[in-house]
């Protein structure tokens, strides 16, 4: 597959999303409850942070037991994450940020990648890898929903997904912007209600979260 068509088929996965989880995990029991909870709640595609030291045998092992979710593995940061993602059976791959040689390494990986940036400048030298599905982190800090706006003109032809510090207040906004392809978040995954074994709070929240999709995106 191009680079044109394995960025074709992340735009696809992330607008099917709308809104993407980003969880990170602590056990094994802890990502499939998660996962069953967010399934439940009507989120099919997650972002599994690869921040502990569980995460690449708990996307493994999700993609075993739950095949019906979308598994990104987030906060890759080298080539040999690229790599072990891949053969842990992930769906696509997330960075949040991207420099040179880990965008090389991306642009010749063999599943849809989302490369993370900054700045227009990072941004840029994304497009000139071919990447044109990006994700813009930390997305409130930098900017927010001005710095969309502002991205929309000199760079048109990219497609954002607007990660950090987004919540269900202002998700709705965020999602509407025509350069917004998808959002990330983990405000229906806070740690202390995956500490607490809260599940039935991810479930409602996913479930705000899914009906926010449904009305922003009809
Ligand atoms: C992250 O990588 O931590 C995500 O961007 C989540 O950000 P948030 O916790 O601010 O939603």
């Amino acid at each position: 597959m191009t680079i044109e068509a394995r960025q074709q088929k992340a735009e696809s996965l992330l607008r099917a999303a709308g809104i993407l989880p980003v969880v990170t995990v602590h056990t094994l029991d802890e990502a499939r409850k998660v996962s069953a909870a967010l399934l439940k709640g009507g989120l099919p595609a997650i972002e599994l942070t690869l921040r502990t030291p569980v995460a690449m045998e708990a996307l493994a092992m999700l993609k075993q037991e739950l095949p019906d979710i979308v598994i990104g593995a987030g906060t890759v940061l080298s080539t040999d994450q690229i790599e072990q993602s891949i053969a842990a059976g992930a769906d696509f791959l997330v960075t949040p940020g991207t420099p040179a040689a880990l965008a090389e390494a991306l642009a010749a990986a063999p599943i849809p990648v989302v490369p993370g940036a900054a700045t227009p400048t990072e941004l840029l030298s994304l497009m000139a890898h071919g990447f044109r599905v990006c994700k813009l982190f930390p997305a409130s800090a930098v900017g927010g929903l001005a710095m969309l706006k502002g991205l929309a003109g000199p760079l048109s032809d990219l497609k954002i997904c607007p990660t950090g510090g987004i919540t269900e207040d202002n998700a709705a906004d965020y999602l509407s912007q025509p350069n917004v392809v998808c959002i990330g978040g983990s405000w229906m995954v806070p740690k202390a209600w995956l500490d607490a074994g809260d599940w039935d709070k991810v479930t409602e929240s996913s479930a705000k979260a899914a009906a926010i999709v449904r009305k922003v995106r009809g």
